[in-house]
């Protein structure tokens, strides 16, 4: 207790009196607009991401399981690919994730444009193959003539897809939360409440592991470092891509923005509010048992990273042409 009221009276004394351009020297860095330099291209990208014809069923879009109506995750715990196949983990939101150090829980794929690659061909989410999807963007002729405008190329490969799906998920990061206007010095951006959350969350050591714009993203680390985490999902983390021992049970740290959204939380979504997320870490990993009244000022704190959502017009898919493989929903 003492050694809270130390760092809340250190905290209040750095809050600046006037409102400042500069960033406040904390942790958790501000989140930059996009700087979108290709439009034509995010366009593109937008429209892969909505279009379900990318999925065998012709059903499933990357948007059904990262809904950027839902702050770019499904809210399940874990998803429902094709065939209505139980996903093995949580989707994590696609918001601000070109912010992370890499892409998936374990961090297999190094970048966004990598990643895409993976659900169109992941036979539990798309179920399609990339020849196949080729095929289909091949047949439909406004995306013949979209794909020519960006690429110069008259043949649509999986690089391009790719990359221009990158290119709009790059776009999807969320600035000007309530604590971003904090950090840049706007002093009444948050309550009491919310400052002694985030008092709490800095003194208890949170910011170990959730510091940088994401407040996550920076690290894989452990998940139970004083305490195993009990869980029947067999997921080991990123052992799966290190095959190193000291990697079992590592994950990569997700971002903290936008999480009052993204419910449920961990990989195996079993922590279904934010106040139970918080317990848990507190405890495994901090070896630290909350008080009721810390457990809701983190929460209050954690509300106030939940920045302006990415809002456009639905992009209008071109049609299908006669030549266009017919989608096959069910088996
Ligand atoms: C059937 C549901 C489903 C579909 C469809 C889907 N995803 Fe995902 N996505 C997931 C799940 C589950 C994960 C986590 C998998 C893992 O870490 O092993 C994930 C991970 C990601 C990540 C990594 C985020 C992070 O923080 O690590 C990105 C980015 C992403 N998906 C983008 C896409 C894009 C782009 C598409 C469409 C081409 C797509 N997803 C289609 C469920 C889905
Ligand atoms: C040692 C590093 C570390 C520390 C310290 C830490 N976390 Fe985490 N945090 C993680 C990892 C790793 C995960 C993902 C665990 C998983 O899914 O199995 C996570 C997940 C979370 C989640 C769930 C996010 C989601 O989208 O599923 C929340 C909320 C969270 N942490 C809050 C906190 C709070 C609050 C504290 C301080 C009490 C804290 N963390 C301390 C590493 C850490």
């Amino acid at each position: 207790m003492r050694i809270r009221g130390i760092a809340l009276a250190l905290l209040a004394v750095s809050i600046p009196a006037a409102a400042s351009t500069v960033p406040l020297d904390e942790p958790i860095r501000p989140i930059e607009p996009a700087a979108v330099t290709n439009p034509a291209l995010v366009e593109l990208g937008k429209k892969l991401f909505f279009d379900p014809r990318l999925s065998k069923s012709g059903f499933i879009s990357c948007n059904s399981c990262h809904n950027l109506s839902l702050g770019g995750s499904d809210n399940l715990k874990t998803s429902i690919g094709h065939n209505w196949q139980k996903g093995p983990i949580n989707s994590p939101t696609v918001l601000n994730s070109s912010l992370n150090l890499a892409q998936f829980w374990d961090g297999r794929a190094a970048d966004l444009q990598e990643q895409a690659g993976g659900p169109i061909a992941n036979p539990g989410e798309m179920a399609f193959t990339h020849e196949l999807a080729i095929h289909v963007l091949e047949s439909i002729p406004q995306y013949v003539a979209e794909f020519r405008k960006v690429s110069g190329r008259d043949q649509i490969d999986i690089g391009q897809v790719t990359r221009a799906i990158a290119a709009f998920e790059e776009t999807l990061v969320t600035p000007d939360s309530r604590f971003d206007h904090w950090l840049g010095g706007d002093s009444g951006a948050l309550s009491a409440e919310e400052l002694a959350g985030y008092g709490v969350f800095k003194e208890a050591g949170c910011v170990a592991c959730h510091n940088g714009p994401g407040a996550g993203g920076t690290s894989f680390q452990r998940m139970g470092v004083k305490a195993p985490y009990v869980t029947s999902s067999p997921e080991q983390g990123r052992i799966e891509v290190t095959g190193d021992e000291f990697d079992r049970m590592r994950f990569k740290v997700p971002t903290l923005r936008n999480v009052e959204l993204t419910y449920p939380y961990f990989h195996d979504g079993e922590a279904e509010t934010l106040a139970e997320a918080v317990e848990v870490m507190g405890r495994l990993q901090l070896g630290r048992e909350f008080t009721p009244a810390e457990t809701k000022q983190v929460v209050a704190f954690l509300a106030t990273l939940t920045g302006t959502q990415p809002s456009f017009v639905l992009p209008l898919l071109p049609p299908s042409s006669e030549r266009t493989p017919p989608p096959q929903p069910f088996e």
